[in-house]
């Protein structure tokens, strides 16, 4: 089975921005416990903050993985055309999200993503990503 992992914007600087809502670790130290984690999964990683290179990846993997968590970041309340790539391609994507958006601000409620995945995920922490990771199994 082959999953990707998609994080957008400013998710590179996990581990240092805004540590209150993000926690202090770097996703490439989580990354690799879940590969420990999830052993015979072949997981893969990227990370873009550029919206066109998430559109990208979105159409190279959308129709020979199984599955992709995205976190597209703040594209996730902005960007029609991400939502469509998603509409665009076979693959099922799940949304995640490490903090509650609910909870937040208002305009962090509307996703343009949600409506085009298989499921949102949000407010666990990183922990978002491997409970998305387990709904593919
Ligand atoms: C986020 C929530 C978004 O609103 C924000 O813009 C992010 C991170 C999260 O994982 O909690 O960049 O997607």
């Amino acid at each position: 089975m082959k999953i990707l992992i998609l994080n957008g914007p400013n998710l590179n600087l996990l581990g240092k921005r805004e540590p209150k809502i993000y926690g202090s670790l770097t996703f490439e130290a989580y990354f690799k416990s879940l590969e420990k984690k999830f052993a015979t999964i072949e997981l893969h990683y990227f990370q873009s903050n550029i919206e066109g290179e998430i559109i990208n990846k979105l159409h190279e993997v959308g129709f020979n993985f199984d599955g992709v968590v995205l976190n597209a970041g703040a594209y996730t309340h902005t960007s029609v055309a991400i939502g469509d790539a998603i509409k665009g391609i076979e693959t099922p994507v799940i949304e995640v999200h490490i903090s509650n958006v609910h909870s937040r601000e208002d305009f962090r409620h509307i996703s343009f993503i949600a409506p085009n995945v298989k499921g949102v995920i949000a407010g666990f922490g990183l922990k978002s990503y491997d409970l998305a990771i387990q709904s593919f199994l």
